[in-house]
């Protein structure tokens, strides 16, 4: 019978004779995780995708995470490994409606969070995640800032940068909005000796009690590094797995039990196995203008390193 432990093998042994780099998303499940070549956050792989040496790259994650690496590796084949994995988040903009937000604001300088189409990045100016936002935003030299499309980071980090003027789109990750200050209450009471690391995508509500806010890498960092020996947390649910195989003498709640994002939930192990057979995931193409279009906000956010 095939098991979870020969599937792997049996990936790790296709990925070396096909020449493929697997990046995976840190809310990916742990049996991926263990047969990535780089695992991390929006901003650790879209510098991953940039490095990647081999000649296929297969994106574990939702399919702006896969047009990144095609946005910034034209010449490799991308494989999204999921067809059907898409952000929600990323689909809430169209064109035209930036186009109507950038004339209200003209002066301002357009702030793209990553979590947005190709063809969105191609009229901003510079792109951000949630672990490069405020370092960024803080370094530009625009004081106006036009922040898309998530309006809970985007207030995280204007809260945090009070000498610059914010304009919001109001979008927002359907997944994290779903977290609310009567959840922390009732997870505080539960677990009053826990700390409370929750992602910026999260209500303001949320955010403001947290003991730490951060990307999923920044939260998995914290909880390994803290001296605490509890923790809550308040983002997508598969960071308590990763946590409590890598902190297995801490221990984790979740926030909520609805933080579940089914579009990241839908790759699994074979997925990744019938994609390294060339059988299942879907090949990323983009037609050149828009490829460089994008590629010139996301070098923007690369440059401030
Ligand atoms: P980060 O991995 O950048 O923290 O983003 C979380 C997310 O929502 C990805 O879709
Ligand atoms: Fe998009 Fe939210 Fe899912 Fe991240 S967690 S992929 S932002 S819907």
């Amino acid at each position: 019978m095939l098991t979870t432990e020969k599937l792997q093998k049996e990936i790790l042994r296709l990925k070396k004779e096909r020449d493929v780099c697997i990046l995976a998303h840190a809310y990916q499940t742990q049996d991926i995780l263990e047969v990535a070549d780089y695992t991390g956050d929006s901003f650790g792989l879209s510098q991953q995708a940039a490095k990647a040496t081999q000649k296929t790259v297969l994106m574990c994650g939702v399919r702006f995470m896969a047009e990144t690496v095609k946005i910034l590796s034209p010449d490799k084949t991308v494989i999204l490994s999921h067809p059907d994995a898409g952000c929600p988040m990323a689909e809430q903009l169209d064109l035209d409606f930036l186009g109507a937000l950038k004339e209200q604001y003209p002066d301002s300088a357009v702030v793209a969070y990553i979590n947005t189409t190709a063809s969105l990045k191609t009229q901003c100016d510079v792109c951000v995640t949630s672990s490069s936002a405020l370092r960024i935003i803080r370094a530009m030299p625009q004081k106006d800032i036009l922040f898309v499309p998530d309006c809970n980071l985007g207030q995280w980090v204007a809260d945090q940068v009070p000498e610059k003027t914010f304009h919001f789109f109001h979008g927002g990750c359907p997944v994290h909005i779903r977290l609310f200050a009567q959840d922390v209450a009732a997870a505080r009471a539960a677990h009053p000796d826990a700390k409370l690391l929750v992602h910026p995508e999260c209500r303001k509500e949320v955010s403001s009690l947290a003991d730490y806010v951060g990307s999923t890498t920044g939260i998995m960092a914290h909880a390994k590094e803290s001296d605490a020996k509890s923790f809550i947390i308040g983002t997508e649910n598969s960071i308590l797995q990763h946590l409590q195989f890598e902190c297995p003498d801490k221990a984790f709640y979740p926030l909520s039990k609805a933080c579940i994002c089914q579009n990241m939930r839908l790759t699994t192990l074979i997925d990744v196995y019938r994609c390294l057979l060339g059988q299942g995931g879907e090949e990323i193409s983009l037609d050149e203008e828009t490829r460089l279009g994008a590629k010139r906000c996301i070098d923007a956010m690369l440059a401030f390193g």
